[in-house]
C-alpha cells in the first residue's frame, strides 16, 4: 500500500536574513495592532498547555507595574521533544525578535532565555546572537537586553513557576496559581512566558500577517507545530506539519509498518493504541471530532517489539526522579506507582492492585500541586487500560 505524506511546512526553519527590518517595523507599529494579529492569528502556546498567546501577552500588557520580564523557556526537558534546541541553532534571531516584539507590546526592557542544563553547548552561538541583537538594539535606540539563564537539569523547572524560583535562586519547586505570571512572575513582576517555538511563531505570524498562519490548521488549532518524532521510525527528526491530522495520518507517514501505540506528548501525556488512531486529532481540546490531543512536540513510536510494561515502568522512574516533593500526592504517589507495577509484573501483588494504582493517579490528578504530577494519571491510565495483559504476563 502506498503510504501517505503529511504536507511538509517551512515557516520555522526558513532562513530570513531580514530580521532587522522585522524588529525595526514591529518598534513602529502601533502595540494594540501586533496584539490584534497575535489574536487574529490564534496562535496558542507551543510549550504544552496551549494558552492563547496573544491573550498572554495582553493580560500582561494591562498590569500597571515599574518592571515586567519576557522568559523565553528553553528548558526541553519532556523526554522525546528536541525540537527547541534546533530553532536556537538554526534560527535564533527569529526567537530573540520575537522576544523584542513581546518586550515592546508589554512594556519589557529584559528579556531572559531559561536554557536547558544540558543545552551549555548552544551558549556560545547563541550569546554571539544576543551580542549581535543588542548591538542592533542599540543603533536603532531600543532599550532591550537579553540574558541567558543555564538551568541545572531538573525538569520541573520547565514548569514555568518553579522557573522563576530557579532563576530567584530558590529550590526549583512550583509556586501556587494563581496568582498567575501575567499578574506576579519573576521577582513578583508581571511576566510572560513564552516556549521557543511560540516566540519564533509571533515572528513569523508578524512578518507575514495572521491569515497565512490562521489558515492552516483547523478549528481551535490553528497554524503550523514542530514534532520531534522519534522511536520505532525510519524518519526520525523534527517536522514541521499542521495542527489537525489525525494519528493515523501520522503513523502512515512516519511509523515502520508495525506501530502498534503512539506517545503523544512525551512522559506527560498520552499513549495512544492503534484501534485509537483514527479518531485521534493531534490539536488542542476543542469540539472537534473524535479525540483531540495536545502536545508540546514530542511523538514516540512504539512497534510490537516494545514492551509496553517497560515503557510505562521507565516513565514511572523518570517521574519517580524528578518530582520535586513538595507536595505528597506526588513525592509518595510516583513512589507507590513504581514499586506498584513492578510487584504486580513480578507476580508478588494480584492484577487487581492494578486498579488501587488507576485510583492512586486520579487522586493525584486532583491533588497534585502542578502539571508534573497532575499528568502521571495519563501515561500511567492509557497504558494499563490499554495494555493490561502486557502489564501482568
Ligand atoms: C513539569 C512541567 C515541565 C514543563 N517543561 C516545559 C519546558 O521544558 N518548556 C516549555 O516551554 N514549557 C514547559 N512547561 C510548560 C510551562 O509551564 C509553560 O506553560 C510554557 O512555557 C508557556 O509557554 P507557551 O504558552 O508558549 O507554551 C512545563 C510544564 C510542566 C508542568
Ligand atoms: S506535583 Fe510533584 S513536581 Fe509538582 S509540586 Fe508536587 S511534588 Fe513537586
Amino acid at each position: 500500500m502506498e503510504s501517505y505524506h503529511l504536507k511538509r511546512i517551512d515557516f520555522i526553519f526558513k532562513n530570513e536574513n531580514d530580521w532587522k527590518d522585522v524588529l525595526s517595523r514591529a518598534l513602529a507599529s502601533d502595540k494594540q495592532l501586533i496584539l490584534n494579529e497575535l489574536m487574529e492569528s490564534e496562535l496558542k502556546g507551543r510549550g504544552g498547555a496551549g494558552f492563547p498567546t496573544g491573550l498572554k501577552w495582553k493580560l500582561t500588557a494591562d498590569e500597571k507595574s515599574d518592571e515586567k520580564h519576557i522568559i523565553c523557556n528553553a528548558d526541553e526537558g519532556e523526554p522525546g521533544t528536541f525540537k527547541d534546541r534546533e530553532i536556537l541553532t538554526q534560527v535564533p534571531f527569529k526567537v530573540l525578535v520575537g522576544m523584542a516584539i513581546c518586550g515592546y507590546v508589554i512594556g519589557a526592557l529584559k528579556g531572559f532565555i531559561y536554557l536547558r542544563g544540558e543545552y551549555t553547548f548552544l551558549m556560545p552561538e547563541l550569546e554571539k546572537a544576543i551580542k549581535e541583537f543588542e548591538y542592533y538594539c542599540k543603533e536603532i535606540n531600543f532599550k532591550f537586553s537579553i540574558k541567558i539563564f543555564l538551568g541545572s537539569g531538573a525538569y520541573i523547572c520547565g514548569e514555568e513557576t518553579a522557573l522563576f524560583e530557579s532563576m530567584e535562586g530558590k529550590r526549583g519547586e512550583p509556586r501556587n496559581k494563581p496568582p498567575f505570571p501575567t499578574k506576579n512572575g519573576y521577582l513578583g513582576k508581571p511576566t510572560v512566558v513564552n516556549n521557543v517555538e511560540t516566540l519564533a511563531h509571533t515572528y513569523t505570524i508578524f512578518k507575514y500577517g495572521a491569515k497565512q498562519f490562521y489558515d492552516l490548521g483547523v478549528q481551535y488549532s490553528r497554524g503550523t507545530k514542530l514534532f520531534s518524532v522519534s522511536g520505532d521510525t525510519p524518519k526520525a527528526g523534527i517536522y514541521e506539519l499542521e495542527l489537525g491530522m489525525t494519528l493515523e495520518q501520522f503513523v502512515d507517514d512516519f511509523g515502520d509498518g508495525d506501530t502498534k501505540a503512539v506517545q503523544v506528548g512525551g512522559a506527560s501525556g498520552f499513549l495512544v493504541p492503534r484501534k485509537l488512531f483514527s479518531q485521534t486529532i493531534i490539536g488542542f481540546k476543542g469540539k472537534l471530532e473524535g479525540h483531540s490531543l495536545p502536545t508540546g512536540g514530542s511523538m514516540m513510536l512504539f512497534n510490537s517489539s516494545r514492551s509496553m510494561f517497560n515503557v510505562l515502568s521507565n516513565y514511572l522512574y523518570f517521574f519517580h526522579e524528578e518530582s520535586c516533593g513538595q507536595c505528597t500526592p506526588c513525592r509518595v504517589g510516583c513512589q507507590v506507582l513504581l514499586n506498584g507495577i513492578n510487584e504486580v509484573k513480578k507476580g508478588e501483588r494480584s492484577t487487581l492492585y492494578l486498579d488501587k494504582l488507576l485510583q492512586l493517579t486520579e487522586t493525584m490528578k486532583q491533588t497534585a500541586k502542578c502539571g508534573l504530577g497532575q499528568s502521571v494519571a495519563n501515561s500511567f491510565s492509557s497504558i494499563v487500560e490499554n495494555f493490561k495483559e502486557e502489564m501482568i504476563y
